[in-house]
C-alpha cells in the first residue's frame, strides 16, 4: 500500500456512515497510549461532517484516518483535533496529508483564527513544527472552558487541576497568524478598517 492510494479529503454527508468506526478508532488508540482523549457523540462527529470541518482518509471504502475542526472564544483560536490513522496505515505520511488539510481548511476559513494544539505526541509536535505553530504557555491559548473541558477525560487531570491551569504533561503549540505577516499593522489601523468595511457592508 502507498501513500497515492489514499484519498484524503474534507468529509461530508456521505462518510457518515463512517462515524462509528472513526469513534472507536480513536477510543482504542487513547487505550494503546494510556493517555485520556475529549471524548465525543457520534452526534458530534456526524456534525463536523456535515459542516465541512473534518477530513477523512479512505483506502478504497475502508476507513484510513480522520481528524476534525474546533472553533474556542467565537472564532478567534481554532483546533485540529481528534487526529486518527489505523494502526495498519501508519507510517505512510496521511497523517500528515490530514493534517495539511485541516490546516489549510482553517486557515482558509477563519484566516485570523490562532490554531493552537495541546499535544503529548512527538508526530502532532513535528507537524506543527513543520507548519509553523511555536511552544507556548497554557496563557496564550484559549480561555473558553469548553475547550478545558476536553481535558476532564484524561488521565493526568489532576495535573492541570493542581497547577490552576499554568502547567501539565501536554505541550502547548500556537500558530498566531499575525507572526507570519511580513510587519505589524498598528491597532488603529485596524479599528479604522473595522469601520470601513461595516460602511462598506451597509452600502453593499
Ligand atoms: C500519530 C499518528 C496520527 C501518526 O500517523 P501516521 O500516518 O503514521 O503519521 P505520518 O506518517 O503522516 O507521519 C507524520 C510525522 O510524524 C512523525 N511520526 C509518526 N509517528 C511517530 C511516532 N510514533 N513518534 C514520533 N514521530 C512520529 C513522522 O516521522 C512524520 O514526521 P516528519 O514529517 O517530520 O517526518 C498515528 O500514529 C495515530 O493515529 N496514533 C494514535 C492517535 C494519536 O496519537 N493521535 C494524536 C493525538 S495528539
Amino acid at each position: 500500500m502507498k501513500l497515492e492510494d489514499i484519498t484524503i479529503e474534507v468529509a461530508s454527508e456521505k462518510h457518515l456512515i463512517y462515524v462509528e468506526k472513526i469513534l472507536t478508532s480513536i477510543e482504542e488508540a487513547a487505550q494503546v497510549r494510556g493517555t485520556g482523549i475529549a471524548r465525543r457523540k457520534p452526534e458530534y462527529i456526524s456534525r463536523k461532517m456535515l459542516e465541512a470541518k473534518a477530513v477523512i482518509a479512505l483506502y478504497g471504502q475502508e476507513f484510513a484516518g480522520f481528524s476534525y475542526i474546533e472553533t474556542w472564544e467565537h472564532k478567534s483560536y481554532v483546533t485540529t483535533s481528534g487526529l486518527i490513522v489505523r494502526p495498519e496505515f501508519r507510517g505512510l505520511g496521511i497523517a500528515k496529508k490530514i493534517k495539511d488539510m485541516t490546516f489549510s481548511l482553517a486557515r482558509t476559513r477563519w484566516p485570523k483564527a490562532k490554531i493552537f494544539s495541546l499535544t503529548s505526541g512527538a508526530a502532532v509536535m513535528a507537524m506543527n513544527t513543520r507548519l509553523g505553530y511555536k511552544p507556548v504557555t497554557f496563557a496564550e491559548l484559549t480561555t473558553d472552558e469548553a475547550f478545558w473541558k476536553g481535558c476532564e477525560g484524561c488521565v493526568n487531570v489532576d495535573v492541570l487541576k493542581r497547577t490552576d491551569r499554568k502547567y501539565c504533561i501536554c505541550t502547548g503549540m500556537l500558530f498566531d497568524p499575525e507572526e507570519h505577516l511580513p510587519a505589524k499593522i498598528p491597532q488603529e489601523v485596524l479599528d479604522r478598517i473595522a469601520e470601513l468595511d461595516k460602511e462598506d457592508e451597509t452600502n453593499d
